[in-house]
């Protein structure tokens, strides 16, 4: 049975959210376990799907994974790890990309490693071609087939001089599972350098590794013969903070996060602020608030970190529709991440979307036929809408929206922010939302 969530708007949302451990940290910390000789321990685990997904994919290979009953808390032991059946692999993949990231540490382990058809946000092409290269430059031998990719190592992994087309998290952590253990020096060139990347490096060092980030997002790692296990707190989901915040600003309400940090959100607080958004930090978190005056408009774009972050523009978008003005959001990241504002457009929202680069510089996605940029006017007021939720942070942009709208909306594909949103209903009830689940 599908889930129905029926949502009464034009309520502030007002109170305190404990946001935990990053979506887009978690399952890779889970997967660097697997590169160890002893078992790890992660604390500050989200229950969320994503973490579900990794935890089965773990257990297929033999890892044994023991969650805490009432923190979270993760005990992963890879010492009985094994290579898993593909038919397996595929079955458990579920809709997460996390599996191409087990190449590494599968082929160090045990000489080779598979990669289903991967899932993930319907974003962008999202394609892994940077990935095989690394993976070819490391000696992996990269063999496709039509129900999958299978990589192996038959003269073992070597260190190598890399550079990224594009500051790829994704490809940057591939190297980092997979030259921690390799022959020699690695030297990564246009790396990613976003917090959930120095969070991994932080844990891969516990662990043993000699890795070295250099101001120009070059990455050095000294390959080593063996790596332990590590204990490690994982650092607080930035974009879920994100998130919130944006959620106090469309719904005129008042949110406290708790364990929000501050510096892994400056430009997002720099541009809240640009907007007329009121924040106050403290050790425990952060308090987001609609200052009671109108929104200012003003022309964004996104980027790799240190910029405004691509997850963050969604949220964000729906609180641009309630500025006094026009904005302008250029997305350089992702080439198809403007979806989500059709439903918007059925509310009242008015948002019109170009090929052209609409922001500073030009982008990868200029003279080539994407609706990647946004203008938005405002203010409006949004009207309650039947919303079907496209991915992950469209959804939670469509639920805000239906807070903010007049009347009711009812939404559905609801669980998709399950992935990424721990708890989700529990703290819209804590927030004082006027929101019902049921079947449909
Ligand atoms: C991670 O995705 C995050 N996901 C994304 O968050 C986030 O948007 C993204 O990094 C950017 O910060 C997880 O960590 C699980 P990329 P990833 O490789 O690693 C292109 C969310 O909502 N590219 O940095 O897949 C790619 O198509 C999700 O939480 C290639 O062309 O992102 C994109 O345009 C969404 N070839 C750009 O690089 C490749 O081989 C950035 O992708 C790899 C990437």
């Amino acid at each position: 049975m599908a889930k129905l969530l029926t949502v009464q708007g034009g309520k502030p949302l007002e109170g305190s959210v404990h946001v935990r451990g990053a979506k887009n940290l978690v399952p890779k910390a889970m997967v660097a376990a697997l590169l160890g000789s002893e078992p790890s321990q992660l604390r500050n685990v989200p229950a969320i799907k994503d973490v579900e997904i990794v935890t089965n994919l773990l257990q297929i290979h033999g890892v044994k994974v023991e969650a805490d009953p009432v923190t979270n808390d993760l005990t992963l032991d890879p010492r009985e790890s094994y290579s898993a059946a593909h038919s397996e692999i595929d079955a458990y993949a579920g809709d997460s990309r996390i599996p191409i990231l087990f190449c590494g540490p599968l082929m160090h382990q045990h000489g080779e490693a598979f990669i289903p058809d991967l899932g993930g946000c319907r974003i962008g092409d999202r394609p892994i071609d940077y990935h095989l290269e690394v993976l070819r430059n490391f000696g992996a031998v990269v063999d496709k087939s039509p129900t999958g990719i299978h990589i192996s190592a038959p003269r073992g992994l070597k260190g190598a001089k890399l550079t990224l087309p594009y500051p790829s998290v994704g490809a940057t952590e591939q190297v980092l599972l997979t030259a921690v253990l390799a022959e020699g020096i690695t030297e990564l060139e246009n790396a990613a350098v976003e917090p959930e990347i120095h969070d991994l490096i932080a844990i891969l060092q516990q662990m043993g590794a000699i890795i070295t980030v250099y101001t120009d997002r070059t990455i050095r790692i000294e390959g080593v013969d063996r790596l332990s296990g590590y204990r490690h707190r994982a650092i607080t989901d930035r974009n879920e903070t994100a998130s919130w915040a944006s959620a106090a600003l469309v719904t005129q309400g008042d949110i406290y996060v708790k364990g929000a940090a501050q510096r892994d959100l400056m430009a997002f607080l720099n541009t809240y602020r640009k907007i007329g958004g009121e924040f106050a930090v403290d050790d425990d978190g952060i308090r987001f608030w609609h200052a009671g005056h109108a929104l200012k408009p003003l022309v964004l774009e996104t980027d790799v970190h240190p910029g405004f972050m691509t997850d963050w523009q969604q949220p964000l978008v729906v609180a641009l529709t309630q500025a006094h003005g026009v904005s302008i959001v250029h997305e350089t990241v992702y080439e198809n991440r403007f979806g989500f504002t059709e439903a918007l457009k059925r509310m009242g929202a008015s948002i019109q979307l170009h090929r052209e680069c609409l922001g500073s510089s030009p982008c990868r996605f200029g003279q080539r036929n994407f609706l990647h940029s946004a203008v938005i006017s405002g203010p409006v007021e949004l009207q309650g809408a039947d919303i079907d939720v496209p991915d992950l942070r469209g959804g939670f942009s469509h639920l805000i929206a239906a807070l903010a709208a007049n009347g009711t909306s009812r939404v559905t594909g609801i669980e998709v922010i399950n992935r990424g949103y721990e708890h989700f209903m529990d703290k819209l009830g804590d927030l004082g939302a006027d929101v019902v689940m049921s079947e449909r």
